[in-house]
């Protein structure tokens, strides 16, 4: 299997594990792409879904899937999405499409975070350069202390938010204490979100290989 066939593979199974007349969040990206085409299939079962990126609306939209407002939907039975990276313990590095923002607060707003991936995304330390979400006003600013904190920031050129900020994307940081991280990133003013999903990591990872898809469970790995 290519790594197009792994993604939609672990799409496609996610469908399995979806709860029944129940708004869904899903998130951004080329997986959640493959996920949107086959819940296209079974719209019927579900009323509906919250989407993190007008990119994953507009498709939504497209196969006739209702998408509301997380205000609309209230809290959600789950979310699913794809990573950059995940690491043995469902903590993710996010935001390659941009839509960090928007994707960290429905996954805190969901009880279930599905995160669905192919193999290659599956690591044991973090190397994928982290997405760093800006004010425009303060991108200088924040690549300075970034810089101070031993780090490479590179500025996403030509490319806004859905939320018209900018992206920082950064390498160089050490990443081996994700919750530290995500914390100390969030608090440099300035700073809108950071793609390290540590404090709420995925419950479940839908992972494919060249064989099948394995389900990972939070819970499976704690213990
Ligand atoms: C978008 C994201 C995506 O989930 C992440 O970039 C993975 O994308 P893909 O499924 O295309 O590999 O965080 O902001």
């Amino acid at each position: 299997m290519n790594q197009d066939d792994k993604k939609r593979a672990a799409a496609e199974r996610a469908i399995s594990l979806l709860p029944k007349d129940a708004f869904i969040g899903v998130g951004t990206g080329s997986t959640v792409n493959y996920f949107i085409d086959a819940l296209a299939k079974i719209k019927n079962d579900i009323r509906g879904a919250v989407a993190t990126s007008p990119d994953s609306k507009e498709r939504l939209l497209k196969v006739g899937i209702p998408v509301v407002s997380p205000t609309d939907a209230g809290r959600l039975p789950v979310y699913v999405d794809g990573a950059d990276q995940i690491n043995h313990v469902l903590q993710m590095i996010k935001g390659g499409g941009g839509a960090l923002l928007s994707e960290k607060l429905i996954a805190n707003w969901s009880e279930q975070f599905i995160c669905i991936a192919d193999d290659s995304k599956f690591v044991s330390r973090f190397t994928h350069p982290l997405p760093v979400e800006v004010i425009p006003f303060a991108r200088s600013i924040v690549a300075q202390t970034l810089v101070k904190m031993g780090a490479q920031p590179q500025w996403r050129m030509n490319f806004k938010t859905e939320h018209s900020h900018e992206i920082l994307d950064v390498s160089g940081l050490n990443l081996d204490e994700p919750i530290r991280m995500e914390n100390t990133l969030n608090d440099i003013i300035g700073v809108m979100e950071n793609g390290l999903f540590a404090k709420r990591p995925a419950d479940v990872l839908v992972l494919a290989n060249d064989r099948d898809t394995e389900i990972i469970t939070l819970t499976s790995v704690q213990s």
